[in-house]
């Protein structure tokens, strides 16, 4: 009897140990689980609250004056005339800094090319660079001159009087829509992309031109849904409480690169003339915009988001976008637009062989930030 009774209190004695050194480790690691698995939970499942309800139009909704003085910046370069007198079917931001001269210069050559689109496809693009102001005062001036030289070469700049900062832009996607309503409301989409994105533009006017005329509520890119506001201080993308204080953004596209139609661009616009927008995260503002126009988001699979392309003629059959492309943009587009691409994929045998390749690049067993697998079988 004793010994049995020993052996038990032993066996608690045990349990007892390993249930406190199981709750020790999960106190330890509480905060990486939390930002990592739980916060992602709660908020898909506050996800559906959040695009539901109206919280966030009543948390954020200033009456218009005040919410309009927020960003309400001089224009500087504006190139009012731009889309005047001409059918545009696209007309592509690409979110840059003032010292990034040599990335614009690039994009000029490759995929930002308007004469090449026109010539190849007769459909007008409208590329504009979208710039705030050198935020170091003892450089401030000298890069300006150099960009107002730049922009006497290529008429193809435009900017506010804002400083050019990653916390700005927010005040930057407000340009960008506030602009395309004031001068190029006869563009058919507007679309936002960053100046380290490759858009495969032939693809993309491509796809765009055998869209419906009178599409409407179109916004499509990376779909993020039901993610959660970084509350890590030390992450570049930290929110406050103060500033958001739900536990999911609405579901909104990555703002690498992102397509609208036309009257999306005109109701983003009016949805941010009544909210505060001093989130500074702009991807998010822009989905806030949306939701509270009642436009939903459609993942388009071929846009990357932060993603980047495996690089095979296979893919640039149908890729869109790809982020973090500077040195080998070059390269990228000459291999990506070339005759051979259509070639070797296309007929039955073309067909079948990108099928399997596509199946082998984009379908890992482990996660790869690229396009996902279901763009293999589409
Ligand atoms: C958003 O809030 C404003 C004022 O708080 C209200 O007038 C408006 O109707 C609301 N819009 C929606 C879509 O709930
Ligand atoms: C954003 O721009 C405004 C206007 O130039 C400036 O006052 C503010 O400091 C800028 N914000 C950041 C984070 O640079
Ligand atoms: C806008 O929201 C911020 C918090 O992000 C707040 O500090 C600020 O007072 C708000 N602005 C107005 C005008 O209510």
């Amino acid at each position: 009897m004793i010994t049995v009774n020993r052996r038990g209190r032993k066996r608690q004695f045990l349990h007892l140990i390993f249930t406190c050194f199981f709750f020790s480790l999960v106190l330890l690691y509480w905060e990486q689980l939390d930002a990592n698995v739980i916060s992602h939970v709660k908020s898909y499942s506050y996800r559906y609250l959040i695009n539901r309800y109206s919280f966030l139009n009543d948390s954020l909704t200033l009456n218009k004056e005040i919410a309009v003085s927020l960003h309400s910046y001089q224009f500087l370069i504006t190139h009012a005339n731009k889309c005047q007198d001409q059918d545009v079917l696209l007309l592509l931001f690409v979110k840059t800094s003032p010292e990034n001269r040599p990335r614009r210069d690039a994009i000029r050559k490759t995929w930002g090319n308007e004469h090449y689109i026109y010539s190849e496809f007769k459909a007008n693009i409208k590329v504009l660079f979208v710039l705030g102001v050198y935020k170091d005062p003892s450089q401030r001036e000298a890069i300006q001159s150099r960009l107002l030289v730049e922009d006497l070469q290529h008429s193809d700049l435009i900017q506010q009087d804002f400083y050019d900062d990653f916390y700005n832009l927010t005040l930057k996607l407000i340009f960008q829509f506030k602009w395309a309503n004031s001068f190029c409301q006869n563009a058919k989409f507007v679309m936002s992309s960053d100046d380290d994105v490759f858009v495969h533009t032939p693809n993309l006017v491509k796809y765009l031109l055998q869209l419906d005329k009178g599409i409407r509520n179109f916004w499509i890119g990376r779909v993020h849904r039901g993610a959660p506001p970084v509350r890590n201080k030390k992450s570049k993308y930290y929110v406050s409480y103060d500033m958001y204080q739900w536990p999911a953004y609405p579901d909104y596209t990555a703002g690498a690169a992102y397509v609208v139609s036309h009257d999306v661009a005109a109701k983003v616009y009016e949805a941010l003339m009544t909210l505060n927008s001093s989130l500074y995260i702009d991807d998010v503002f822009m989905g806030i915009c949306a939701k509270k126009m009642g436009v939903e988001p459609q993942q388009h699979m071929y846009f990357a988001g932060e993603g980047k392309t495996p690089y095979h003629p296979c893919i640039y059959n149908q890729m869109m976008t790809s982020h973090d492309h500077v040195k080998d943009i070059y390269r990228l587009w000459q291999e990506a637009t070339d005759s051979k691409v259509t070639s070797l994929t296309s007929g039955f045998w073309g067909e079948l062989y990108c099928r399997l390749v596509k199946v082998f690049l984009l379908c890992k067993p482990y996660y790869v930030d690229t396009y996902p697998c279901s763009a293999a079988f589409s």
